[in-house]
């Protein structure tokens, strides 16, 4: 059942010819009005096909808005509260992208999408957590730059061949590095019947003791298609809460507070102010935009 304020927004994004999308991390008040949540990819695509809206509210960080416009420059594209950036996306910059081309000429550059705009136009191709092995098997060259995760480094380090060099040398996420192998243990002690699912943005020992390495949206399908009754979730605490919504299953969150301070700025206040003043707009500069796009495509292409 909708509160008063879940309802109101609903009405103002009729009246906008609006639609609200969603990270699998947003408060569950956000989740229960979004026309669509999803990982990173699902987001992406979705975003490659929006039609027939005038306004795109994204409840999501800085990085998955500024894809959405490169892929939309003609739509505005709202986030409820601008504050809501992704530390990993910042730590790798345009110019330490080209500093690294530098270094090695020959390499391919893969950048994760969170990653800032300016960094996207310098890539050959990017990549989420759920299609990243694929991505570097796309490509002829054998040595590929990556970034800026490293521990998605490291998980494609171990389905490839090609030679995988991070870039910057230690990029991570502050919530995916909250989990250590104690962690995972105490949770299996707790619950030895529970199947194991593990985002690869955290460390390598804490992906080994995992039944299996996914995307978000990897998480959820394993839920729907496993025969298990119970999965312990290794990644941002919300997750549980989209599992929750379109599963029965028991669905335990690995690290209470593996919180993402950042997801959580979007509020349903904040929703109702964006789409009435029709604020915050995301944009990027055309000549980045045009440079970035390609990268993006190609990604959405491969997947
Ligand atoms: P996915 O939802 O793509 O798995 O990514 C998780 C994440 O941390 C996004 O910032
Ligand atoms: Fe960025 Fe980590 Fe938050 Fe994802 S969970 S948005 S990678 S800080």
């Amino acid at each position: 059942m909708l509160n008063q304020l879940q309802r109101e927004i609903l009405e103002l994004k009729k009246d906008k010819n609006a639609i609200i999308l969603a990270h699998n991390y947003q408060r569950k008040e956000i989740q229960e009005i979004a026309d669509f949540i999803g990982d990173s990819l699902e987001l992406c695509i979705k975003a490659s096909e929006l039609d027939d809206v005038d306004l795109v509210v994204f409840c999501g960080v800085d990085f998955m808005a500024e894809t959405a416009y490169i892929l939309n420059p003609d739509k505005k594209i709202l986030i409820p509260d601008r504050g809501a950036e992704c530390p990993m996306a910042h730590m790798l910059s345009a110019d330490d992208v080209r500093a690294a081309r530098k270094r090695y000429p020959d390499a391919a550059v893969v950048l994760y999408v969170n990653t800032l705009a300016e960094a996207k136009a310098e890539a050959d191709i990017l990549c989420t957590s759920a299609n990243a092995v694929k991505v570097v098997e796309s490509l002829d060259e054998e040595l590929v730059l990556f970034g800026p995760d490293r521990n998605l480094a490291w998980y494609v380090q171990q389905h490839t061949d090609k030679r995988i060099i991070p870039i910057p040398e230690n990029g991570y996420c502050y919530v995916h590095k909250m989990f250590t192998p104690g962690d995972v243990m105490a949770r299996k002690e707790e619950y030895p019947d529970a199947e194991v699912l593990i985002h690869p943005e955290c460390d390598p020992e804490v992906q080994e003791m995992a039944d299996h390495i996914l995307s978000t949206g990897g998480i959820l399908r394993r839920v729907l298609e496993s025969e298990s009754e119970s999965f312990i979730i290794g990644t941002e605490v919300d997750m549980t809460t989209r599992l929750g919504l379109e599963s029965d299953k028991e669905t335990i969150p690995l690290l209470s507070e593996a919180i993402c301070e950042n997801m959580k700025l979007h509020t349903l206040e904040k929703v109702k102010n964006s789409l009435i003043n029709e604020e915050f707009a995301v944009t990027v500069p055309d000549d980045i935009a045009e440079r970035a796009i390609r990268a993006v495509k190609r990604m959405i292409e491969v997947s």
